[in-house]
């Protein structure tokens, strides 16, 4: 078994593989990145947005003059008179757009905390006295914001993935099994709630729009803005050279949208920031989930049936789905497999993409189920797995590009000293805490998507790589230096690495784990295409020598198979008897996620998403009032999170796996961290108790 724990030092041809502190690290912890809602403009102008304090009804009016009135205001934006938007098209990742980002179209509230107006000022203090004077009139409606197991007004919808899958006689198994377990689970709604808030800034320069932003894909929003406002896609620029945190939320949102009708408006650049509580309710969040496992097995633990049905709420205007049930598509076989993924309708905001969207909860669920079946057959529940281990994709059929989950079981158990565990729950005590012991399996997929990079020789002798990428927090900038650095075969300190800017040329966004893999292609091709060139013996002209990549070919050109990362995630916890407290003692993750570019911030990523992992099982939980339709606590104080007391010892390390048709053998770990995560924790409480724990978040007052 070889593991990843260090690297080999720095020669100017291997980068890749060795660990790089953060080339933007000294600009970040110095304050001198400027992140979008602080870059200084002449004349700027501030919106503020005003947001709707109903649930569901019609605005009946706006009334803006006694605001207009105000000191320093300059415009009142609303459905009465903003410009109307195209919102007829597919965006880039395939889906039209959600209506919550084309604001103030309509008189129709959707739901509590919906865009109703943009009030633009001098300053941004003037700009909100303003909007939280405005007095908006509402038609009120009854509104529907409960999401339960009885509801029958649930839809099979595709999303990202089939709604359903259905392979064999369900019933049939099942009643032939010798072990059948059958039992619901849920998670709560959860948000992302970044630390930096959305925020974006619109000019005209020039003929052209120019949007200073907050997001994970500037050719991704580039290309949404463009479509809205109808203009031609190289009229539109888009730049986020810092990110201070994404997790699948910043897409295309109210505040650009505002940003760029204010801007058109008054010919004027106008920022829109918004407010830690206009997050909750308008860049999306995880939505709440209802997860029925049906599981029934042979005595010796062989799958027969396997039934995950998952259902998730969505809002009115937009169908979002977790894909909760996606993971069984990929993890386990068994003779009759069936699958199905159904949104309700609800009178909330859209839910939207949140760190490993589908795998996340549904590991919860399928892992938990998992950890049942294992004690009802008598079975380790690493040997259970590894009996279920398949050699193709369950329902797909095709063959798996790697899947080395079996590896990160070995390697885990080993590390974690799994060997000789006392399966038998509530037997372990340390004082007044019951001590247990839980796992896991997880797995998130693996792919490219077409990428353009421009890589200049400088005629001082370094390089200049250029491409439209978004660090949101992960390292991706320094990854991609180092990705180049070793197609050109230099040191990494060589290469000045340009990301975020739209005008660099089409790539794909930070999300779906696809982000560096999708990049460190675009940036390898456009690297080693170079060198070759360079080798030729040409001289380096004072504008550098340039060339340009583009992957979409080389994409087309894969052949189909089931790509994936896996992980084996291992949890101790220690349950106060008296409180109904868990803590979290330690956590191993190891993980087969292709071949590690810089184990420095991929232990970091993987660590970040075990973290939260710790957050999703014991304190993530929002908790929607059915009165107003609003939330409860829709703030950093009233969300819980871990913090740093929460987290003892937690451990990230992977084996080797790297992907055989990625030129350097890349996966993507963006998301895979959380994913089994949160049922290693629920496992190891009831190891600890002897009680299931099949709600999240296992909360002090459940645990009692
Ligand atoms: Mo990720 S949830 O695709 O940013």
């Amino acid at each position: 078994m070889t593991t990843t724990t260090t690297g080999t030092p720095t020669t100017p041809k291997q980068s890749v593989g060795t660990a790089h502190t953060r080339v933007d690290g000294y600009e970040k912890v110095t304050g001198t990145a400027r992140y979008a809602g602080e870059i200084p403009f002449a004349d700027l102008a501030h919106g503020w947005l005003a947001v709707s304090t109903v649930a569901r009804g019609r605005i009946r009016s706006v009334d803006d003059e006694p605001v207009l009135r105000m000191p320093g205001v300059i415009t009142v934006l609303h459905h009465g008179n903003a410009p109307r938007l195209n919102t007829e098209y597919i965006g880039m990742l395939g889906s039209p757009p959600d209506p919550t980002c084309a604001v103030f179209q309509h008189d129709r509230v959707p739901h509590l905390g919906w865009p109703v107006a943009l009030v633009v000022a001098e300053t941004p203090e003037q700009a909100r006295e303003a909007a939280e004077a405005l007095a908006v009139h509402y038609d009120r409606e009854p509104h529907d914001v409960a999401l339960s197991a009885s509801r029958t007004d649930t839809h099979p919808v595709d999303g990202f993935m089939p709604a359903v899958t259905e392979k064999g006689d369900l019933e049939a198994e099942l009643a032939a099994s010798d072990v059948v377990l059958d039992a619901e689970y849920t998670t709560p709604e959860e948000h992302h709630s970044m630390m930096e808030p959305h925020a974006a800034t619109a000019l005209w320069d020039g003929g052209r729009l120019e949007v200073i932003d907050s997001n994970q894909g500037a050719t991704w929003v580039g290309s949404e803005l463009a479509k809205l406002f109808s203009l031609e896609p190289d009229a539109v620029r888009v730049r986020s050279e810092h990110v201070g945190g994404g997790f699948g939320s910043k897409g295309v949102r109210a505040h650009q949208v505002a940003a760029v009708m204010a801007a058109t408006a008054l010919d004027r650049p106008v920022r829109v920031v918004m407010t830690r509580r206009q997050m909750f309710s308008l860049t999306g969040y995880r939505s709440p989930t209802i997860q029925r496992v049906r599981l029934g097995a042979s005595a010796d633990g062989r799958l027969r049936a396997l039934e995950h049905s998952a259902v998730n709420l969505t809002s009115t205007v937009f169908d979002f789905v977790e894909p909760a049930a996606g993971p069984a598509r990929v993890m386990y076989g068994a003779e009759a497999h069936h699958t199905a993924n159904r949104i309700v309708r609800l009178d909330v905001p859209t839910p939207t993409f949140m760190r490993a969207p589908g795998e996340a909860p549904g590991s919860f669920a399928l892992e938990s189920a998992f950890d049942e079946l294992a004690e009802k057959c008598g079975l380790d529940p690493i040997e259970l797995r590894l009996r279920n281990e398949p050699d193709r994709g369950p329902v797909s059929g095709l063959p798996f590009s790697s899947r080395n989950l079996r590896a990160c079981f070995d390697e885990g158990a080993r590390r974690f000293g799994w060997a000789g565990r006392d399966p038998r729950p509530g037997v372990r005590r340390d004082g007044r805490w019951l001590l247990g012991t839980g796992t896991a399996a997880g797995s998130f997929s693996a792919g490219a998507a077409p990428s353009t990079a421009v890589a200049t020789a400088e005629a001082d002798g370094t390089f200049t790589v250029r491409i439209a990428a978004a660090d949101i927090g992960t390292g991706a900038r320094t990854a991609l230096t180092l990705l180049a650095a070793d197609a050109l075969e230099v040191a990494p300190d060589r290469v000045k690495m340009r990301i975020g800017d739209s005008d660099f040329g089409p790539a794909w966004l930070a999300g779906g784990s696809m982000g560096t893999r999708s990049w460190g292609w675009a940036v390898t091709a456009a690297a080693s295409e170079l060198k070759e060139r360079l080798a030729l013996g040409a001289d380096i002209p004072p504008e550098g020598i340039t060339v340009r990549s583009d992957t979409t070919e080389a994409l087309q050109a894969l052949t189909q198979k089931e790509r994936h990362s896996f992980c084996a995630q291992f949890a101790e916890v220690a349950v106060d008897v008296t409180t109904g407290e868990v803590r979290v003692r330690r956590m191993l993750g190891i993980f087969a996620a292709g071949r590690i570019v810089n184990p420095l911030t991929a232990r970091s990523q993987l660590v970040g998403g075990m973290t939260w992992g710790i957050s999703m099982a014991l304190h993530e939980e929002a908790v929607r009032d059915p009165a107003t339709g609003g939330l409860y606590g829709a703030d950093l104080a009233g969300y819980h999170v871990a913090t740093n007391a929460d987290v003892a010892e937690i451990e990230a390390d992977w084996v080797a796996d790297p992907d055989p048709d990625d030129p350097v053998g890349l996966k993507g770990i963006g998301e895979i961290g959380i994913v089994g995560a949160a049922a290693a924790i629920a496992n190891a409480v009831w190891h600890a108790t002897g009680v299931r724990h099949r709600n999240l978040p296992i909360r002090p007052d459940r645990v009692l």
